[in-house]
């Protein structure tokens, strides 16, 4: 059969890159979307002159809602449908834990939504700082649980209970409280409630979702992040026992094990969806927090054959005119010039 020259010309060129998007100080602050974020998406989308479209993921150090709870709202947020399928945040990765621990204390996020994440996850014996403050109310004394709290608590004689773990899913909303029964924990006989250990050394080990000390909300100033509340339960834990927290652990960026995982949801993402070929040479990870998504990108990328590009934004932690601890590739203003940038150096 002859062949169409004119035809094959025609026809836009599957990219060879991806991107690969940050969301808490990216393409949104503070719950509401950053206006940039939309147009992005939507030029990602084949809206450019090439008339392409060009895979992209989500890689948040947040969470606190399941991921498919999570995705409808940016869904709506970013006016373009989100699959979970292209979405990590910082719990996902605790999903592969569900086997190994059976009794597991699940801290953060509001009310008990962690529980329903972590139940879904697939572990069995979820337990929850309310749960404790139900049924033994002299464990933290300055906090009356509500009535809602109360209804959505769960009862139960922790007399006999050994905690396996601890899982930070999301941001403390009671940091004090939280705090107390975390420590009362690590400083445990083997994580059985009510126990105090005389080494202190065979707690159960404690897992945060990720490490970000600060994070930009609507505030002027950054916010404290789940970083903090570890960096205060290890100063805690040396004050009150005089060793260190060998047992602390953070998921999410910048660890290496968080990219090799956004590797694989960003392959699979590329090969369902056809004309995106089977694997991206350049993945252009647009971030606004230099310690995580600059020095995770950075360090990756000198791991692996393809191209990790750290493109650092200013509309969230980074503050325009200071020396980022951990340097980008690029620096743009928002996340659109991060998008027209990388599909330029790309063209
Ligand atoms: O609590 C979330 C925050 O620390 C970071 O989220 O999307 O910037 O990774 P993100
Ligand atoms: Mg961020």
């Amino acid at each position: 059969e002859p062949v169409d020259s004119a035809a094959i010309k025609a026809q836009p060129k599957a990219p060879n890159y991806a991107f690969a998007f940050d969301i808490d100080g990216v393409l949104i602050r503070g719950g509401e979307v950053i206006p940039e974020a939309v147009e992005a998406l939507r030029i990602l989308n084949g809206e450019n002159e090439q008339g392409i479209k060009v895979p992209y993921i989500f890689v948040t150090n947040g969470g606190g809602k399941p991921e498919e709870a999570r995705c409808a709202d940016l869904s709506r947020q970013l006016q373009v449908p989100v699959s979970p399928q292209q979405f990590i945040c910082g719990h996902t990765p605790m999903r592969e834990m569900a086997g190994t621990y059976n009794t597991v204390l699940v801290v953060g996020g509001v009310g008990e939504a962690c529980r329903v994440v972590a139940e879904g996850y697939g572990f069995k014996d979820v337990v929850t700082p309310g749960d404790l403050m139900k049924s033994i109310s002299s464990i933290t004394p300055f906090r009356t649980l509500t009535e809602e709290e109360l209804a959505n608590s769960r009862y139960r004689d922790f007399s006999d209970v050994t905690i396996d773990a601890v899982f930070v899913f999301a941001d403390s909303r009671h940091w004090g409280d939280d705090v107390q029964i975390i420590i009362d924990l690590l400083m445990s006989k083997n994580g059985r409630v009510g126990t105090r250990s005389e080494t202190f050394d065979e707690g159960p080990p404690i897992f945060f979702s990720h490490n970000d000390v600060l994070w930009k909300t609507n505030h002027t100033q950054n916010r404290l992040g789940m970083g903090a509340l570890r960096v205060m339960i290890e100063a805690l834990f040396e004050q009150s026992t005089g060793k260190k927290l060998s047992r602390a652990v953070s998921f999410g960026k910048p660890q290496v094990g968080t990219f090799k995982y956004a590797t694989s949801v960003l392959e699979r993402w590329c090969k369902d969806h056809s004309g995106f070929g089977t694997s991206a040479e350049t993945v252009y990870f647009v971030g606004d927090t230099p310690e995580s998504d600059i020095k995770g990108t950075n360090e990756f990328d000198n791991l692996v054959d393809e191209e990790w590009y750290s493109i650092l934004v200013k509309t969230g932690v980074y503050e325009a005119g200071t020396e980022p601890r951990h340097r980008p590739k690029a620096t743009v203003n928002t996340v659109l010039d991060a998008v027209i940038f990388g599909m330029e150096r790309s063209k």
